[in-house]
């Protein structure tokens, strides 16, 4: 469903600020495979998502999703493969329009323009049941301006409108962090509801080692843009917190830089 080949990416090139974002990164992604992706602030995890986004394009190396050669292709004309939420509630989601408007918006992306007619009383009953699965009264709302919601029910939107068009790639940037522990449980048990629904391939960026443990089949570490430890079945199920720190001391001879990704 995805294969990076020998991607490389390097910021500001023969400059002062160079910074080798990517270094020869190869990652092959099968479809329903789901990936956690951890690793130290500027380790490269939001850059290899660009790369796949078609946000950034790579220096080198080639991007297939689904065996479609996409490497020079832009955003735009990917958006239809892929799915994503960030970080930021405030940024998956279009404050001034209203939950049924988003979701019309979402649920148009993949669609020929023909089929691109806002809200038709058959779609508000499909954008209801998917609300439903929520369990946040959302359906209830739909005409309710989404600036006004919280940033845990965002997330929530926002993941739905990621996923409800069953992308060929869903990209998670983060998307718990700026949530209270407990809303970041609920769209963690969402995520990993959906996942399994839509059987989707799955990148998930996260500084919280339990989650990256609890979630998903496979889990790869960055560090200095490489991909430094990829473990997967029955390896990944018997993880600990304490053998990934000791993974990475092993590989790199340090200690785990990042506090917040120890504490998480
Ligand atoms: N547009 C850009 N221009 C210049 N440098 C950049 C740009 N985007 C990212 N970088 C640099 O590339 C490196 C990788 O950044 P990236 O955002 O991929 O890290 P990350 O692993 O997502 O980190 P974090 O955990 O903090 O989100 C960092 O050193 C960052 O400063
Ligand atoms: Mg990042």
């Amino acid at each position: 469903m995805l294969d990076l080949h020998d991607i490389s990416l390097t910021f500001n090139e023969n400059t002062p600020d160079e910074k080798k974002a990517l270094q020869q990164v190869n990652l092959t992604m099968g479809k329903g495979e789901f990936v956690t992706v951890i690793g130290s602030n500027g380790a490269g995890k939001s850059t290899l998502m660009n790369v796949i986004s078609g946000t950034l394009i790579p220096d080198v190396g080639f991007v297939n999703i689904g065996n479609k050669k996409v490497t020079g292709l832009p955003e735009y004309k990917r958006s239809k493969f892929i799915g994503r939420v960030f970080q930021d509630p405030m940024a998956g989601t279009a404050p001034t329009m209203t939950i049924e408007e988003n979701l019309a918006m979402a649920y148009a992306r993949d669609k020929k323009r023909t089929l691109r007619i806002g809200v038709t009383k058959k779609r508000k009953e499909l954008f209801r049941d998917y609300l439903k699965t929520l369990n946040l009264g959302l359906e209830d709302r739909l005409t309710a301006k989404v600036g006004l919601l919280s940033g845990g029910e965002r997330q929530a939107l926002s993941l739905l409108m990621a996923t409800f068009t069953e992308p060929n790639i869903l990209m998670l940037d983060e998307h718990t962090a700026a949530l209270d522990p407990s809303r970041a449980e609920l769209i963690k048990n969402l995520t990993k509801d959906v996942v399994d629904k839509f059987n989707l391939t799955t990148l998930m960026v996260t500084h919280n080692m339990q989650q990256a443990l609890d979630l998903g089949n496979r889990l790869i570490m960055m560090d200095k843009g490489q991909i430094i430890l990829d473990v997967k079945g029955e390896e990944k199920q018997k993880l600990t917190i304490e053998k990934l720190l000791h993974e990475f001391k092993r590989i790199r001879g340090e200690q785990f830089e990042s506090d917040r990704a120890i504490l998480g």
